[in-house]
């Protein structure tokens, strides 16, 4: 995978904190799939399907939060110029990052979104401090939103696996630097 659609950098690995960055809201976005995969076992307004819900959704807004000084973090430092390769490899890694980037951004303010056009608010947990609706509630827009909201992640589960994948053929089959540059 290659990593060029910003500031073309001299870096010969990724820093400390967009390692960081990387890893915590790799294990984040996992933590709300696993959360609401795992509702969906749950029997319907059990505690347990409340807390897994719970889960998911400041899993999700955690991702949000990160992303943004994570972006910062990457139009301020760039990142090191992509392992030598063919230039289709290194246009399609970029081309990946960016669409996770979007993902990143879109996926918890859609889930955010129908939340509040479903009449709920997110809730910061032990505080109880409620952060205020950004929509007004409606069921049309619930369902429109809960769909997008839906469709991408299911298409995520594809598009992360490949990022993946190609990640560790990049370790194991080309015996890059691409996997242990991202690493530590
Ligand atoms: C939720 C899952 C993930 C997301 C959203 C994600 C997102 C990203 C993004 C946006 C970049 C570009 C970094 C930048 O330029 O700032 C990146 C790079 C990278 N990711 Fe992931 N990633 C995920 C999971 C994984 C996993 C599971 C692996 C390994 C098995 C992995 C390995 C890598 C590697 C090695 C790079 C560096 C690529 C390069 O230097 O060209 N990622 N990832
Ligand atoms: C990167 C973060 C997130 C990912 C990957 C993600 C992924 C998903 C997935 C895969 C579903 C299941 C859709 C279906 O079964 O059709 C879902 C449902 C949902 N998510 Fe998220 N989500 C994220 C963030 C959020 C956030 C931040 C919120 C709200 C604050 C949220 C609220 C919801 C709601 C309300 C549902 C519908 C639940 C239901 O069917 O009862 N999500 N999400």
């Amino acid at each position: 995978m290659s990593t060029t659609f910003s500031t073309p950098s001299t870096l010969a690995r990724y820093s400390g904190p967009a390692v960081f960055f990387h890893w915590a809201v790799f294990l984040l976005i996992a933590t709300a799939y696993a959360a609401i995969e795992l509702k969906g076992f749950l029997p319907k307004g059990s505690a347990s399907r409340a807390l897994s819900m719970s889960v998911h959704t400041w899993a999700g807004a955690l991702v949000l939060v990160l992303a943004v000084p994570r972006l910062l973090w990457r139009l301020v430092r760039g990142a090191p110029a992509p392992e030598p390769g063919p230039r289709w490899m290194q246009l399609l890694g970029s081309a990946m990052h960016f669409v996770l980037y979007l993902f990143i951004f879109a996926q918890p303010v859609l889930g955010l979104l129908a939340l509040n056009a479903d009449g709920h608010l997110l809730t910061v947990p032990g505080l109880g401090i409620e952060l205020p609706s950004l929509v007004a509630q409606s069921k049309d827009l619930k369902e429109i939103l809960e769909d997008v909201h839906g469709t991408l992640g299911t298409a995520f589960y594809m598009v992360i696996g490949l990022h993946a994948i190609a990640a560790l053929f990049h370790h194991y089959m080309l015996g890059d630097n691409t996997l242990r540059r991202m690493w530590r």
